[in-house]
């Protein structure tokens, strides 16, 4: 038997909701036929935003959206997305391949921030550190955030129809500086971080600067960039860091099979490099921590999800840039990845899945008048009542699973596990990576007990190749059951290749 201890006095830290983020970026069909429908379409929507979308949204408390890229951050312009939209320019965007490589701009930082507040979610704006200004950076802050009747930039906003700042406070500075952000050294891209300080000091009420980090492969970045942060830090000319970005993809190239088909090995290689994340994090903050002791810089994940690139990185036939399908598959790696996040909370301090809908790991499909909630979708409803609990202290002692791919073994445990408490409700979250069994999990409780009856809410599916589409919209959906618990120790059966969600009162 599998068996779980928790210890209610042993606190992590609180789970900073922002964990639970998503990313918007112009590309593909995200924004465009996503979200975006128009104000004059026949779907029916909100401020031109699919109502569909917005009322499942929000219903997941979505914290945190990132916007506008990604790659499409590096080259926009911000001031192509205000004023009246039909006078808006016509730009290119290398993002829609497929579909004319032209940006209407009708979506831009009203609109954007629109639907933040249509959803209940804090805006986090990436800049353009590669192809404009940080004096354009510093107008588009100041035009955002500045009090009514004062400058110029904040008269404009209003004569746009917002008299009220939008007080964005997350912003990224740049996005992949390494690679399609401009191919810096992190010495280059340390440098220009170092001007973002000057904004801060004119336009900075409660800003929150997000510095580029790595994608998993290329970790001396950090170790770069660091050296030369902390040498600027010490004199006191540097911007002032509020979290780090990582981005972490499971990139599946053909070795983890394809979206809707995949072996039992290709099943558990697609979790082994899941897991990997978190490794990933924890070596990634104590490189932080030892160049910075004294610090309070966070992680932040704004880029994450499982990939499938079997096409390389062009569209599929039929879809849209980057659009993929997802199955039980896609719901279990979300499960551990936010289980991760939540064991790792006292570092992690923002994360966004890419992409929301219609692209890579989303939590939608979307088309005509269809919108469709992914397995992924019902992961995130199962964990946001971590959202601002206490995490806490977990120990799994579980089979392991041996497979091998390519003729190399490998091991992987078979369970993931993240714990909270709130209000006296006790939270487990729990991603069963096993296809082939069911496990009975014994979970312990040390320091309390359990006090009541409790729920338990399961994601799963006969098939673990089965996922929500246009043709089957509900195939794969939540199910919920009472459970009697008293005492310290509780069992449950937890169906292979299944997340699960268990909410106890305890004292
Ligand atoms: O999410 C798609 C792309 O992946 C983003 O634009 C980029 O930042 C990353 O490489």
């Amino acid at each position: 038997m599998t068996t779980i201890d928790i210890w209610l006095n042993e606190e992590i830290g609180r789970i900073n909701p922002n964990i639970y983020g998503h990313f918007i970026e112009h590309l593909g069909g995200v924004v465009y036929d996503g979200i975006w429908v128009g104000e004059d379409s026949e779907i029916p929507n909100i401020k031109g935003f699919r109502q569909e979308l917005i009322e499942k949204l929000k219903a997941i408390n979505p914290s945190v959206i990132r916007w506008p890229g990604g790659c499409f951050a590096e080259t926009y312009n911000w001031r192509d997305g205000i004023g009246p939209r039909e006078k808006r320019p016509t730009t290119v965007n290398w993002w829609y391949m497929n579909d004319g490589k032209l940006e209407s701009n009708q979506v831009g930082t009203h609109e954007f921030i629109d639907f933040c507040k249509l959803v209940n979610a804090e805006p986090y704006f990436a800049v353009n550190a590669t192809t404009t200004t940080v004096l354009e950076a510093r107008n588009w802050i100041e035009y955002c955030n500045m009090m009514q009747a004062t400058t110029t930039l904040a008269q404009e906003r209003e004569e746009n129809g917002s008299p009220e700042p939008f007080n964005v406070k997350y912003w990224g500075l740049g996005n992949e500086n390494w690679g399609g952000g401009g191919c810096m050294t992190p010495e280059d891209y340390c440098h220009i971080y170092r001007k973002y300080g000057i904004i801060s000091k004119s336009v900075g009420q409660d800003l929150q600067f997000i510095a580029c980090g790595p994608y998993e492969d290329i970790p001396e970045w950090t170790a770069k960039f660091f050296d030369k942060y902390k040498e600027m830090y010490t004199v006191g000319r540097v911007a002032p860091m509020f979290g780090y970005s990582l981005h972490y993809y499971v990139t599946n190239t053909g070795r983890m099979g394809t979206e809707l088909t995949y072996s039992d090995a290709q099943w558990y290689e697609l979790m082994r490099v899941g897991l990997d994340m978190e490794p990933f994090i924890q070596s990634q903050f104590e490189m932080i921590r030892a160049a910075m002791p004294g610090t309070s810089i966070g992680l932040v994940v704004d880029e994450w999800g499982v990939w499938h690139q079997q096409n390389g990185r062009h569209p599929l036939p039929g879809k849209y840039l980057f659009e993929q399908m997802s199955t039980m598959r896609e719901a279990v790696l979300a499960a551990l990845s936010l289980n991760i996040f939540n064991n790792h909370c006292d570092k992690v301090v923002m994360a966004n899945v890419a992409q929301l809908v219609n692209c890579i790991h989303s939590l939608f499909l979307a088309k005509g008048n269809a919108c469709v909630a992914t397995t992924s979708y019902y992961v995130f409803d199962m964990f946001k009542i971590h959202q601002h609990a206490i995490s806490l202290k977990t120990e799994i002692k579980c089979k392991n699973i041996s497979y091998s791919i390519e003729g190399n073994p490998y091991d992987i445990p078979s369970l993931s596990c993240s714990a909270s408490l709130k209000d006296g409700k006790l939270a487990v979250t729990l991603a069963n990576l096993s296809v082939d069994d069911d496990q009975e999990i014994m979970l312990k409780l040390n320091g309390g007990q359990y006090t009541s009856n409790g729920r338990m809410v399961v994601l799963s599916s006969n098939n673990h190749m089965d996922g929500n589409s246009f043709e089957e919209p509900y195939k794969v959906t939540p199910v919920e059951q009472t459970i009697s618990a008293g005492g310290f120790e509780l069992t449950v059966t937890m169906p292979k290749a299944s997340v699960v969600l268990l909410t106890l009162d305890v004292s």
